[in-house]
């Protein structure tokens, strides 16, 4: 499939080139090596930024750490200022956000902008929940009625938030944000292949007036040492993980040493079901959006897509055209539907997934092709008839592969849908309000959408059961996981 990779114009770096920022100054890595980001459509260099080490990881702690009484101390109402002036910042900066989540990252410009929306909605959602923070707690005597209880909340303490490549403002931001409402101070480690987006958020969050050591970030391609070392210390308090449930389980072991408080938000399985009283246009929209978002690189991406007998033909025809349909390109390129897959490792890795699903006789519909030329694209594809022995049955497909099974009762639609070891998001589409809710309170997940392809919102809880991870972001529930709860008995 022919796909477009006109050369795009750098994108402007609104923060210092090569430099970090670690407490209060922008500063570069102290081996002084610098990583190289690429942009996906057209595998050329971008910019660097430094490849921190372990003495710059320890740099990151230490500042959190001298931050950390003083940023608690502030009055809610002021941190929720600073919060209100970054999303005003980053909704001021919008196309310049846009523009360097497309060239890292490689989603089309639209859905940059989208996410550029979404990730500045954590810190308008958190400005607004830190105002209230002094309601929070709870006073009251004892059922005994011998003395007083007092509950209230403090901020976790000084946090390490790590986080992927396929969101590149949103996840930062959905861990920054509720930190700071709260009352802790943080240290970055973005993604080595997407950190440039959280640069400019720095920059951004400068500007609204967080002091200095209230957000440190470190870039690195050592990310196991750098991580290891920052966790080894008991002053961190609070580890805040989204990716992939391998390394979950490997840093909540690490975390057990000082028995942190740990947010996990890690791999998913997504199903989603269409019965037969959908409304099949409806239903159609929701699992492209469900399958396509981010190129299907999104751990709620519809990962696989259950249809009853009796819409399952005229589903899969409406569902391929669409997909066959996608206008594939540099996302920088007006009209890109769908951009570039982040890198050659991803490409592969999804491209063998189908290979394995056809080489056990799987049927393509459409798709299925790595192209050629320059570019880590990889096409629309839909896969039916997929064998029960196929990997794709079970693995997280994290590309725009789109693999289609029947069903015929609600029944087996439930059992097939919690059949798997993770319980992120699911989506169910039905007319029948009845059903759809009795299938979303069966179904493992900690999240289902009824009718709709995206779930995704600051106010809402975001996060999963079983392997999917532990605790939620956004909503209420966000600003929890930044929080400790400390209770004081009085006696009069
Ligand atoms: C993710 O894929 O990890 C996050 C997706 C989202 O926030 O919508």
């Amino acid at each position: 499939m022919a796909h477009i990779t006109a050369p795009a114009p750098l994108p402007v770096l609104g923060f210092p080139a090569k430099l970090m920022p670690i407490g209060g100054s922008w500063i570069p890595s102290s081996s002084g090596q610098t990583i190289t980001v690429i942009n996906p459509a057209t595998e050329q260099p971008i910019a660097d930024v430094p490849a921190g080490t372990v003495t710059d990881g320890l740099a990151g702690l230490d500042a959190a750490c001298a931050a950390q009484d003083a940023w608690a101390a502030t009055p809610a109402r002021d941190r929720a200022d600073i919060l209100a002036r970054t999303y005003q910042g980053i909704i001021d900066r919008r196309d310049e956000f846009a523009a360097l989540i497309v060239a890292e990252m490689g989603k089309p410009w639209i859905e940059a902008q989208a996410e550029v929306d979404y990730g500045a909605g954590f810190f308008r959602w958190f400005a607004e929940s830190a105002n209230r923070l002094h309601l929070d707690g709870q006073f009251g005597l004892e059922p005994g009625g011998n003395y007083r209880i007092a509950v209230s909340k403090r901020p976790v303490g000084p946090s390490l938030l790590i986080t992927p490549w396929n969101f590149p403002l949103a996840m930062g931001a959905r861990k920054i944000a509720p930190a700071l409402a709260a009352g802790c101070t943080t240290i970055l480690k973005p993604a080595e292949l997407t950190p440039l987006t959280s640069m400019l958020l720095a920059r951004v969050l400068e500007e609204a007036g967080v002091p200095a050591g209230v957000v440190n970030i470190v870039t690195t391609n050592n990310s196991r040492e750098v991580v290891a070392a920052i966790m080894n210390d008991s002053r961190v308090r609070k580890i805040s993980f989204t990716g992939s449930t391998q390394v979950g389980r490997a840093l909540l072991a690490q975390a057990a040493e000082n028995v942190m408080n740990t947010s996990m938000e890690l791999g998913g399985n997504a199903p989603l079901i269409v019965f037969d009283d959908a409304d099949l246009d409806q239903a159609v929209d929701g699992a492209i959006v469900a399958k396509l978002r981010n190129g299907g690189q999104s751990c709620v991406g519809a990962n696989r897509i259950y249809l009853q007998s009796g819409i399952a033909t005229e589903f899969t025809r409406r569902f391929t055209e669409r997909m066959s349909a996608t206008r594939t390109g540099n996302g920088v390129e007006p009209d890109v539907e769908l951009g570039p897959l982040v890198d050659d490792k991803q490409v592969t890795a999804v491209s063998a997934l189908v290979q394995d699903a056809l080489a056990k006789g799987a049927t393509c519909l459409t798709g299925g092709t790595t192209p050629e030329g320059t570019g880590y694209f990889y096409p629309a594809t839909v896969l039916t008839n997929i064998p029960a022995n196929a990997n794709i049955r079970t693995e997280e497909i994290f590309g725009p592969v789109a693999a289609i099974y029947t069903f015929d009762t609600e029944d087996q639609a439930i059992q097939e849908a919690n059949n798997t070891p993770y319980g992120l998001a699911s989506y169910v589409f039905s007319q029948d309000l009845g059903r759809a809710l009795r299938v979303a309170d069966a179904i493992d997940a900690g999240m289902t959408g009824i009718n709709r392809g995206v779930v995704s919102n600051p106010a809402a809880p975001f996060g999963g059961t079983k392997a999917s991870g532990l605790g939620r972001e956004g909503g209420t529930e966000g600003l929890e996981a930044y929080q400790e709860t400390k209770y004081t008995g009085i006696q009069l």
